[in-house]
């Protein structure tokens, strides 16, 4: 199907997603968006102070190592990735090995919009609409089989294609990789996104789908997946292995544990610039501690950052 009619046909018969692409299509501004997500009564709404960060913002202020260490190297460079065919191989210890093709798993899934905030461990945040499921319907029907306790994603790693990882200043060992606890995963808010403003996802942002865990630091949502693997042992994350005093395993948003070189009370929330920083506080799991903090009621936070 071609990419950029894939949203189209997807939602079908969903009003509110509709009304997105209603508003994407002939909006002309950050305004019509505004009186759509209020108009929604949906509890995934954004309400004040956030408001959704512009899509000039979310897709020219990246980070995408695959393409270069500049916020604008990706929406530069992005596009050299060959994004049909996608293909995801799914795997788990002990199990058999499967390829999907993006086109399936996306006519299986229903796609739905879902507001969050992003935090990056660098202490800026968006607000972004992003388009797509959650990750527990994607696992229920990817069936592991068995109760795995974590799951293990890794980005497509094409060197040609990708100039970030043929720069003599990687550090990252590639491909990136990530990895959630499967109750983390499981958790109502974990979701896939194959889209963002009501349309399919730029390259930039991880196209043809990424994972977005909004009480985590950004670098847990990993971007443009093409392997899905299921353990039960602890998988080694990208950031985690390059310096894990700094980066650990959970990651979750806390303002109370700061950066060995920075402070996270913290964020710039964009679009912020000099002479409007837009400076505004951090809070705990990035505010939806009322879904999440459950899944940490036994872990210390300050050990297991
Ligand atoms: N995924 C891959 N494969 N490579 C990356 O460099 N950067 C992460 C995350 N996912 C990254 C990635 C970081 S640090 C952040 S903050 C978010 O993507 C940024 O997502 P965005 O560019 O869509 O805002």
């Amino acid at each position: 199907m071609n990419r950029r009619q894939f949203v189209k046909r997807a939602v079908g018969g969903s009003a509110a997603l509709l009304a997105a692409q209603a508003v994407a299509s002939n909006s002309s501004g950050l305004r019509d968006f505004d009186s759509y997500v209020s108009s929604k009564k949906s509890g995934w709404a954004v309400e004040a102070p956030d408001v959704l960060t512009p899509l000039e913002n979310v897709t020219n202020y990246n980070n995408f190592y695959e393409f270069g260490m500049d916020k604008s190297d990706p929406a530069q460079y992005a596009s050299a990735m060959t994004l049909d065919p996608w293909s995801i191989r799914v795997s788990s210890d002990g199990g058999k090995t499967v390829d999907v093709q993006f086109e399936d798993l996306l006519r299986a899934m229903d796609l739905e919009e879902r507001i969050y905030r992003l935090r990056c461990v660098e202490a800026w945040s968006m607000v972004i609409p992003w388009l797509g499921f959650p990750l527990a319907d994607l696992i229920r029907w990817l069936d592991p089989q068995e109760n795995y306790r974590f799951v293990h994603f890794q980005t497509r790693y094409t060197r040609s294609e990708m100039r970030g990882t043929r720069s003599f200043s990687s550090v990252i060992d590639w491909p990136y990789q990530e990895a959630l606890r499967m109750d983390e995963a499981m958790n109502t808010l974990s979701f896939i996104a194959v889209g963002l403003y009501g349309k399919s996802l730029p390259a930039q942002n991880g196209a043809p789908l990424r994972l977005v865990v909004p009480w985590k630091y950004g670098f847990k949502s990993i971007k443009s997946i093409a392997s899905i693997h299921f353990t039960n042992r602890q998988p080694e994350t990208s950031w985690q292995a390059i310096a894990p005093h700094e980066y650990g395993f959970y990651a979750n948003v806390n303002p109370e544990v700061d950066h060995p070189r920075w402070s996270q009370r913290y964020e710039r929330r964009l679009p912020s610039s000099l002479f409007n920083p837009n400076r505004i506080p951090t809070q705990m799991f990035n505010g939806y501690g009322e879904y999440v903090a459950d899944l940490y009621k036994n872990l210390n936070l300050r050990r297991y950052y």
